[in-house]
């Protein structure tokens, strides 16, 4: 029976950083379709031409293609595998038919976190944000600077900015959460499983937080 766990929150909010820090302590699956629209995109693929522009804009690519990319990822699963889906579902259609998805293979969702940080401050991680070409290290350009300008520390990889990841992209992105995803937080309330968690603070503080919430049995 494949569990489920929804990271859901805003952009910047932390749901890569939360998900790459627990999924091997705990031994999950990190799933991320903004990671495989990327890779979609980078690939040339026939989902990525068509995400490209979307993503660009800080609109969210159509359900149906999302739906495809998620149902397929979880179709060749193992029964016992366990998932962290960060970024999806971002639409009640997309809750809708994971739920669909889960319920042919046997599947549950067992947890609904919502990371919660201020606006102001998901602005700041996004602007500042640095990513590593070559092994996907996360720097800022203020509070976590290269020892280097432009160079990762770890492995020498040249950093790049998202091209979502300039400041009116980014307010649309906050937007167009506010309006398309933060419904989903009723729609998980009302099913018992949503637990929130303050994403503001020190990322330790944070994973502690959340591996708490996962193994304490609810
Ligand atoms: P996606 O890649 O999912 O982007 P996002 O939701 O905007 O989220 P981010 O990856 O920017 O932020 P995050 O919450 O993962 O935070 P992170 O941990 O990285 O989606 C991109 C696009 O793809 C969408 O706009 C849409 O077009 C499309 N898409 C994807 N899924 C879709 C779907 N289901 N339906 C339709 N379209 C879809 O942290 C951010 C930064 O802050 C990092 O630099 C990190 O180091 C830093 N940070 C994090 N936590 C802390 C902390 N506690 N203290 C200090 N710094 C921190």
């Amino acid at each position: 029976m494949p569990d489920v766990v929804i990271l859901l929150g805003g952009p910047g909010s932390g749901k890569g950083t939360t998900a790459e820090r627990v999924r091997d302590q705990l031994c999950y699956k990190h799933v991320s379709t903004g990671d495989m629209l990327r890779e979609a995109v980078k690939n040339g693929t026939e989902i990525g031409l068509e995400a490209e522009a979307y993503m660009k804009r800080g609109e969210l690519v159509p359900d149906d293609v999302m739906i495809k990319v998620v149902a397929e990822r979880l179709n060749r699963g193992k029964s016992a595998d366990k998932y962290l889906l960060d970024g999806f579902p971002r639409t009640l259609e997309q809750a809708e038919l994971l739920e669909q998805t889960l319920k042919s293979i046997g599947g549950k969702i067992t947890h609904v976190l919502l990371l919660d940080a201020p606006r102001e401050l998901l602005i700041k991680r996004l602007c500042g944000r640095r990513i590593c070409k070559e092994c996907g290290m996360n720097f800022h350009i203020e509070t976590m600077k290269p020892k280097q300008d432009g160079i990762c520390d770890a492995c020498g990889g040249e950093l790049y900015q998202r091209s979502d990841d300039h400041e009116s992209t980014i307010k649309n992105r906050l937007d167009v959460y506010s309006r398309q995803t933060k419904g989903l937080i009723s729609h998980y309330e009302g099913q018992g499983i949503l637990n929130k968690v303050y994403s503001g603070g020190p990322v330790d503080e944070l994973v502690r937080t959340v591996t708490g919430i996962l193994t304490s049995g609810r």
